[in-house]
């Protein structure tokens, strides 16, 4: 029996799904989790590889499993996107995630030999629709702004769409127990099926698809309000909000009433004194987590910068050279910030509320990492100014960003 044990090696999570179901959605939000776990995900989708070599603008004729010429191009272009992931992979690539319906057994059973032949595992991860608002509204909000419908009239352009679906449906085969490991999403979630998964890696995933909710709603990030150590620029502790941070505390509840559209925010703090006492002039009860508190600086708590240089001046070094996976002395690393974080994102992905988190530099520099899709590398350095609320927007695939310095 195949399994996926070790990180050394390959797995290609393969995508099956009629259209519209959400494939491409959860394909990007698999890898941009797994890349911030640490592991090199990339997706490879057909789709781009058709409208590149073939073209964007095909009518719904072209998927009809009878027309002869289509068919060829489609296996053309799914063979081009295999054969990339597979080389990817071989130079060093750990996850490929290959984002295509795949909806009959023998195209996938021509993938799993092809994965396998060349060393990468094959999970299926197939998406199951029941709910025709749900298609629909997958169609309006995706497939309508797809390169494949430019200057196509809406109307058209949804009846195009339509028909493509019902070509697939006429030949669509659900991924059967003889088809080896597999995890079955259905109606977004509310059934979920695995079938010889075994692993931390797949796990995760399995966890991370069980709790992946599509509905959209904003989320906010801000460091607490200055405290008494951000004055004197030490490191860690639990010092209380300065006067100034006070005033920030007060600045942020006038914003937040003009953000919230009367709807009931989810508020989070560390639980540590800084971020409870940010959040006491907001109307909602906030929820404490461990998981949010600052980056444990160990035997540097407490110091200053300039003090951690003159007293741990290899220390300070080895941090300047490789931040993000330096562990201070009984403390922590920014890998070790991430791992904690790892039940936070599930909940993110889970609420369906807007999200106001009041944490701290390092650990906000980790949750915005997952929610902007940036480079673990960059992760230690990504600016995270005080005073100054972030507000994320999900968009199709990701987040639109914006910055609001507060007064104070
Ligand atoms: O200085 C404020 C602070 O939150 C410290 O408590 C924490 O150690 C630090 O930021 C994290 O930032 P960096 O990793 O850049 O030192």
């Amino acid at each position: 029996m195949p399994t996926f044990a070790s990180t050394n090696q390959k797995l290609a999570l393969v995508m099956v799904g009629l259209p519209a179901r959400g494939k491409s959605y959860i394909a990007r939000k698999l890898a941009r989790y797994l890349r911030w776990r640490g592991q090199e995900t990339r997706v490879f989708n057909v789709g781009t590889y058709r409208r590149e070599h073939v073209g964007s603008q095909v009518s719904h004729n072209f998927f009809d499993p009878n027309n002869a010429e289509g068919v060829a191009d489609r296996m053309r272009v799914a063979q081009l996107a295999l054969e990339d992931m597979l080389h990817w992979l071989e130079l060093g690539g750990q996850i490929g995630i290959y984002d295509a319906t795949n909806s009959t057994s023998k195209r996938r059973a021509w993938i799993r030999e092809t994965c396998e032949a060349r060393g990468a595992s094959v999970v299926f991860v197939e998406t199951l629709c029941s709910d025709p608002t749900v298609v629909d509204r997958n169609v309006r909000e995706t497939k309508l702004h797809s390169p494949d419908y430019v200057g196509v009239e809406p109307n058209a352009a949804v009846a195009d769409f339509i028909a493509r679906i019902a070509h697939y449906e006429r030949v669509y085969e659900t991924v059967e127990d003889a088809e080896g490991m597999f995890v079955k999403v259905v109606d977004e979630g509310r059934k979920v099926v695995m079938h010889q998964i075994d692993g931390n890696i797949l796990s995760r995933v399995v966890f991370f698809l069980m709790n992946l909710r599509t509905k959209r709603r904003p989320l906010w990030l801000v460091r607490h309000g200055e405290s008494i150590f951000n004055v004197e620029d030490r490191v860690g502790g639990d010092s209380e909000l300065s006067p100034r941070g006070h005033a920030f505390a007060r600045s942020l509840a006038a914003f937040m009433q003009t953000r919230r559209n009367d709807e009931l925010l989810s508020v989070w703090t560390s639980h540590l004194q800084r971020t409870v006492q940010t959040a006491a002039y907001l109307p909602e009860q906030p929820v404490a987590h461990r998981a949010l508190d600052e980056i444990d600086a160990g035997v540097c708590d407490g110091m200053t910068y300039a003090e951690v240089r003159r007293r741990f001046p290899d220390e300070f070094a080895s941090r300047s050279q490789d931040k993000l996976n330096y562990r201070y002395p009984r403390g922590e690393s920014y890998v070790d910030v991430i791992q904690r974080l790892d039940p936070v994102i599930i909940e993110i992905e889970r609420l369906a509320r807007p999200i106001l988190i009041i944490g701290h530099q390092g650990v906000l520099r980790a949750l915005y990492a997952y929610l902007m899709d940036t480079p673990p590398r960059e992760c230690p350095h990504l600016p995270m100014p005080l005073h100054t609320v972030l507000e994320l927007i999900p968009n199709a695939y990701g987040c639109t960003e914006r910055r609001f310095p507060l007064a104070c």
